[in-house]
């Protein structure tokens, strides 16, 4: 049997940046918080390194991007002053923010706002913003360049942007996916590339362009083990998706192109049932940077965006 976890939808193709999460895929909100799970050392260090650069309690904050919450719920946490604001495409995302906020304090500081980073959304953002986050969502956008150049004309002198993306190849060990299949998580890893994922960014120049200084960058990894529930689950849920993606809509020239051949997906078939069994271990690791871009507090303050009343469209709390 190969995994039972229904095979996500058709991703990341009709539109110019990688686009809002699709409504109907939900296996990618669980991802995203199995994500968190894994990624809260390196959340984290992100806040601590904004709080340092900040060098004040942020009184606003916007989550671009925010997905389930993961950064929102962070950030409201860490400071307790703040006005968050979610912002996503996708109204199934702004539900589970909420509902990641509502049973706790958090709630009456989280602000929900459906809105397309590609579209003009800083209407939607009242008050004069601390702190920005973009965490894994710049890349979906059509023009990065663009939506950094609004976040520095609607941060405070002073404020701060932190932007995160991953950095490169995924890695698993044992190569063999624990299937004695020789090599087979390599190339995964390299059919995967193939097709053009991990999407990775750089964002060191475009925050420069920006106007931000200093841009710092933070390099690290995301690492994942199939020990524990939360790992074994997240490593199903994301070998499911990669090969629905390498071979459930390939036709055979792609796969041929890919170097997979059929006893590869067989045996990635097995190493997805054996984690999701609780057989032998199973290690994933993530590359990830997080940049802390500091807006120059001699810079012009702000723009018509940060003092826009905050309007219905798009209103979504
Ligand atoms: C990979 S998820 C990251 C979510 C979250 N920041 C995290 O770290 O878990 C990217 C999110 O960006 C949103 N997104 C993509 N394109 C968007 C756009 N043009 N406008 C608003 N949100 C968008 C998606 O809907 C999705 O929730």
């Amino acid at each position: 049997m190969t995994s039972n976890t229904p095979a996500p939808p058709h991703l990341h193709r009709a539109h110019r940046g990688h686009g809002p999460a699709p409504e109907n895929d939900l296996d990618l909100a669980e991802l995203l918080d199995l994500d968190a799970v894994h990624a809260a050392p390196f959340v984290q260090s992100a806040l601590d390194a904004a709080a340092l650069a900040l060098g004040r309690q942020p009184r606003v904050i916007v989550d671009l991007g925010a997905g389930t919450g993961t950064g929102t719920v962070a950030l409201a946490t860490r400071f307790p002053e703040a006005r968050v604001l979610a912002l996503d495409a996708s109204a199934r995302m702004l539900e589970r923010v909420r509902a990641s906020s509502s049973p706790s304090q958090l709630a009456a500081r989280v602000e929900t706002h459906l809105v397309d980073l590609d579209d003009d959304w800083t209407a939607v953002v009242s008050g004069h913003v601390d702190l920005a986050w973009a965490a894994l969502s710049l890349h979906h956008t059509s023009s990065p360049a663009r939506v950094l150049q609004q976040l520095f004309a609607m941060l405070q002198p002073g404020g701060v942007a932190v932007v995160s993306e991953f950095t490169g190849a995924t890695a698993y060990r044992p190569a063999d996916l624990g299937t004695g299949r020789d090599g087979v998580g390599q190339r995964l890893v390299a059919a995967l590339a193939g097709r053009g994922y991990p999407v990775t960014a750089d964002w060191t120049e475009a925050l420069t362009a920006a106007g931000f200084d200093p841009v710092d960058r933070h390099d690290t990894s995301v690492d994942v083990s199939s020990q524990t529930v939360e790992g074994a689950r997240f490593l199903e849920l994301q070998m499911a998706r990669t090969r629905h993606l390498l071979a459930g809509d390939l036709d055979p020239a792609d796969i041929d192109a890919s170097h997979l051949d059929a006893d590869d997906l067989a045996a990635i078939d097995a190493a997805i049932d054996s984690v999701s069994s609780g057989g032998a271990r199973l290690d994933y690791s993530s590359p990830r940077v997080f940049w802390v871009a500091v807006k120059p507090a001699t810079a012009t303050a702000t723009t018509a965006a940060t003092t826009a009343a905050t309007t219905a469209t798009g209103v979504d709390r």
